[in-house]
């Protein structure tokens, strides 16, 4: 398993609410938003595994019975336990890769997730076996297109993100590596590891970045 990328978010974990919110100016929080009244038009309650989990804000907003938060960052983890000190959340510290799955879930949330695994096909089949049939599987994720917005934005994240970040956290040598974590994927390569699903809704968000993609596990 390639750990560089998480020892970057271990590097950034106390000032990443903080540096998500200002470099993405608020654009994250809405799609958070849009993401979880989607989902909840399909599901509202059950056991919920968030993976990539940072800071929690994923298990905040959904606010299920039973929650399991998957994160291989001690910090982040760590940061997510005291925002969700009064919640049922159980923090599983491990990558999407090569986790142990305690229970069966109902729902599994990946809001800005996917990019991060270090093996896409063998991170979605992990996951795949701790979804019930029948339950959903809910993906936020940057995404490329061939619009002007996708290519300004690229531009954005790989080359001022970095400058903005490294000023806001002082961490400037880890948001150097930033710009190679941002991976140039397309729906077709997150789509083609879940053949054993129906997608029940499926959109562009705006600005056209990132996709969101909601799907049921068939039996
Ligand atoms: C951009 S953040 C995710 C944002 C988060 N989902 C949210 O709702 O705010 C990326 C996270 O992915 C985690 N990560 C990196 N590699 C991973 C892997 N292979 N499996 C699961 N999580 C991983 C990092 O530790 C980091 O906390």
């Amino acid at each position: 398993m390639d750990t560089k990328n998480v020892e970057i978010y271990e590097k950034l974990a106390k000032k990443y609410d903080l540096a998500t919110s200002i470099v993405s100016f608020g654009i994250e929080k809405i799609w958070r938003k849009i993401f979880v009244k989607k989902i909840k038009k399909y599901i509202n309650n059950g056991i919920l595994l968030d993976v990539a989990s940072a800071t929690g804000d994923m298990a905040k907003e959904m606010n299920f019975d039973k929650m399991y938060l998957l994160d291989p960052s001690e910090q982040m983890n760590k940061i997510a336990g005291e925002k969700l000190k009064n919640k049922n959340v159980k923090f599983i510290e491990d990558y999407a890769e090569t986790f142990k799955c305690p229970e069966k879930v109902d729902l599994i949330t990946a809001f800005m997730a996917v990019r991060n695994f270090d093996n896409l096909e063998k991170g979605v089949k992990n996951l795949n076996k701790c979804l019930k049939i029948g339950g959903y599987f809910a993906i936020v994720e940057l995404t490329r297109s061939n619009s002007i917005f996708f290519k300004l934005s690229m531009f954005y994240m790989t080359k001022i993100v970095p400058l903005i970040g490294g000023i806001i956290t002082g961490e400037f040598e880890a948001y150097r590596k930033f710009p190679k974590m941002i991976k140039n994927i397309s729906d077709e390569d997150i789509l083609k590891n879940f053949n054993n699903y129906e997608i029940v809704k499926k959109q562009r968000l705006f600005p056209p970045m990132a996709t969101l993609i909601i799907m049921r596990k068939n039996g």
